[in-house]
């Protein structure tokens, strides 16, 4: 046995930790050597070791009774507990449509199904890159990622839009960025192609969004095709894409900001309408999902433009 040291709440005359006391009779030895099996405290009682104390009594028959006893217990729990983690691993994909715990290739295999389903029926969302070739390398490298942004939650939305870059030039800048800038490019579900919005569409079905347009967007038609300038400012050109669709007789439109948002004081006194190409592709897969354009503009428009929400009329 290893050496006893004294329990400090044993006290004074108490026992030592690790000192046996002693059994009495019969029963109570047995207990105490089932009670020490289940502590697993190996005391080298063994069955079919006799009871200490040169007691002449085997306790072999009823420990190995009682053993197996425990061992079913134990079993049982874990069992159980087993069960129990079983049960928690699969709750959530019950509870909310499977969508959680879905796998990476479920998730990207749902999304390629909306996506062509989209393809089929959707209102188109072009990106007119006929304007891109004046943009600085700079500029350039921002588009190509705006529109990594723009496809990836397009790609997550539950409503998307059909992409069509429009004006895509292979070897131009901008395709040059996308395929360096963006992995799996090539491999993106939309359509590329160099030719204009205007040769594929017709003009009645065309809604140019502008910032600069006199024409809030009311709603989404999933008969019109909605087109983008695909361009990154850095100095603000004014009306260049409302010049771009006036010069083609376009519908225009702009997104509801001065309807439903108000300036934000702030620091620099900064107010600006303009958003990149993905946010206002997450303006519209939003108020496609939620019908709500205070939904949607809160969900694509960035603190940092200096509009907040209008507090709805009491
Ligand atoms: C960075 S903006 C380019 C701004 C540029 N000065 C112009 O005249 O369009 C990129 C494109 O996003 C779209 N856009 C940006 N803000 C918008 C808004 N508030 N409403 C509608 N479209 C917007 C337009 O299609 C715009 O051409």
């Amino acid at each position: 046995m290893a050496m006893a040291q004294r329990s400090p709440a044993a006290g004074a005359g108490g026992q030592w930790e690790g000192e046996v006391a002693q059994p009495e009779d019969g029963g109570d030895r047995e207990s105490l050597c089932e009670t020490l099996r289940l502590l697993q405290i190996d005391v080298g009682w063994d069955s079919p070791q006799p009871c200490p104390a040169g007691s002449e009594r085997w306790c072999s028959r009823n420990v190995l009774r009682k053993q197996r006893h425990w061992e079913r217990i134990v079993m049982a729990k874990k069992k159980k507990r087993k069960q129990e983690k079983e049960r928690r691993k699969a709750k959530p994909a019950e509870d909310k449509g499977a969508t959680p715990h879905q796998s990476k290739r479920v998730l990207k295999a749902t999304a390629r199904e909306r996506l062509l389903a989209a393809k089929e029926a959707a209102p188109r969302l072009c990106i007119d890159l006929s304007m891109s070739s004046r943009m600085t390398k700079k500029e350039t490298s921002r588009l190509a990622a705006q529109i990594r942004r723009l496809y990836g939650s397009n790609k997550r939305a539950g409503k998307p839009f059909w992409i069509c870059l429009t004006g895509f030039v292979i070897g131009s800048p901008i395709y040059q960025e996308c395929v360096r800038m963006n992995d799996g490019f090539s491999g993106y579900l939309m359509d590329t192609t160099p030719e204009s919005y205007l040769d594929l569409f017709p003009v009645e079905r065309i809604v140019y969004l502008t910032p600069d347009s006199e024409n809030a967007l009311r709603d989404v038609d999933p008969h019109k095709v909605y087109v983008l300038g695909g361009l990154v400012d850095e100095t603000i050109q004014k009306e260049r894409s409302l010049q771009q669709a006036q010069g083609h007789a376009l519908q225009t439109a702009r997104l509801p900001i001065a309807e439903y948002m108000v300036r934000n004081a702030n620091a620099r006194n900064y107010h600006s309408e303009t958003l990149a190409i993905n946010q206002v592709c997450d303006a519209l897969v939003t108020y496609c999902a939620t019908r709500s354009w205070p939904e949607a503009l809160k969900a694509a428009v960035p603190p940092g433009k200096g509009y907040v929400l209008r507090e709805p009329a009491t």
